[in-house]
């Protein structure tokens, strides 16, 4: 299979990138990079999702693409930010899906990025694929971002939107950002500690993409472990995967003062289950945060 990817340099792009080529199927990476290169079976194409339509060559004869691309949500979030995060996704899957449309032979399937940002934050809520959307800047991203893709079903394709959890893995994403704190014995429970915290193993996120595109998936997925935690067990768990001390909580002031309106992705709380995963029979590798933690750390 031909499959085209955004966002293909990624945390999550650049392994499913490498997990495709060893199953065989050959690439198009979508970049707003020229100097990137993948090794054999993978073409790089020059693409700034907010600027306009990718090239047509990247959409003709290619049977499904992912995309991944946008700006990142972990940073401050400065009006500038939230304009960059918001249009990179909601203007960005616009141009996509129109050069879809557009294509002489337009692919089968579009699995589009979206998060669990989309519920918003619900306490000890237990949230599906059927749950409504939260309020806030997070959903409203997220529900114009899955809106924009699923203007590709008026072309024909199957559209899936992976509503992602935080993605555990190994040189990048949230755990890169918690590790110094950890490593040097100060981490801690960030807040109450009560709040639900929706993970899922890079692998996994890799593997169900993957699944997804053979399988017959559409509409929301949410791409999250079937075990969610509270913030206090992920720190308990992470602190004894990396043999260290967990004693020094952060208040939830002192979380507000150094990461603003963002703060709120730590300290808000997101219990959600993969209930369309699960009902499709998709084989989870890692469902407990354990097992997950110490396979990243290799412990
Ligand atoms: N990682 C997580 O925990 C997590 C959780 C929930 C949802 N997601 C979503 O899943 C997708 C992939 O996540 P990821 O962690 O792999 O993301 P990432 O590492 O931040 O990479 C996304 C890619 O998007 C491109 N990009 C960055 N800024 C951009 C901008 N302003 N405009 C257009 N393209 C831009 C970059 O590719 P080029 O430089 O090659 O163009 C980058 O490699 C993202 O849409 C993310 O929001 C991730």
């Amino acid at each position: 299979m031909t499959v085209t990817v955004t966002g293909a340099t990624g945390f999550v792009g650049r392994r499913l990138v490498e997990a495709l080529r060893q199953d065989g199927h050959t690439v198009v990476a979508l970049s707003r990079r020229t100097n990137v290169s993948f090794g054999p079976n993978v073409a790089v194409v020059y693409w700034e999702p907010v600027a306009g339509l990718p090239p047509d060559e990247s959409m003709h004869r290619v049977d499904a693409v992912v995309h991944l691309a946008g700006e990142p949500v972990a940073q401050r979030w400065t009006p500038e930010v939230k304009r960059r995060i918001r249009d990179s996704r909601v203007l960005g899957t616009r141009h996509l899906v129109r050069a879809i449309a557009a294509a002489r032979r337009p692919p089968a399937t579009l699995l589009c990025a979206s998060a669990v940002g989309y519920y918003g934050f619900r306490g000890d809520e237990i949230l599906t694929e059927q749950s409504a959307p939260g309020q806030g800047f997070l959903p409203e991203v997220c529900v114009a971002w899955e809106q924009a893709a699923h203007e590709a079903t008026a072309a024909g394709l199957r559209v899936v939107n992976l509503r992602i959890g935080v993605v555990l893995g190994e040189g990048g994403g949230a755990l890169e950002k918690m590790l110094p704190a950890f490593r040097a014995g100060v981490g801690g429970r960030l807040g109450s500690g009560r709040q639900w915290m929706s993970w899922i193993h890079a692998d996994d996120v890799v593997g169900l993409i993957r699944y997804a595109l053979t399988q017959p998936l559409r509409g929301p997925v949410n791409a999250v472990s079937p075990v969610p935690v509270t913030n206090s067990e992920f720190t308990r768990e992470l602190a004894s995967v990396l043999r260290r001390p967990a004693i020094f909580p952060a208040p939830g002031f002192a979380v507000r003062a150094l990461f603003g309106e963002m703060s709120q992705m730590v300290l808000g709380s997101q219990r959600v289950l993969p209930a369309a995963a699960e009902s499709a029979g998709y084989p989870f590798l890692y469902r407990e945060l354990g097992p997950a933690l110490r396979d990243i750390f290799r412990s």
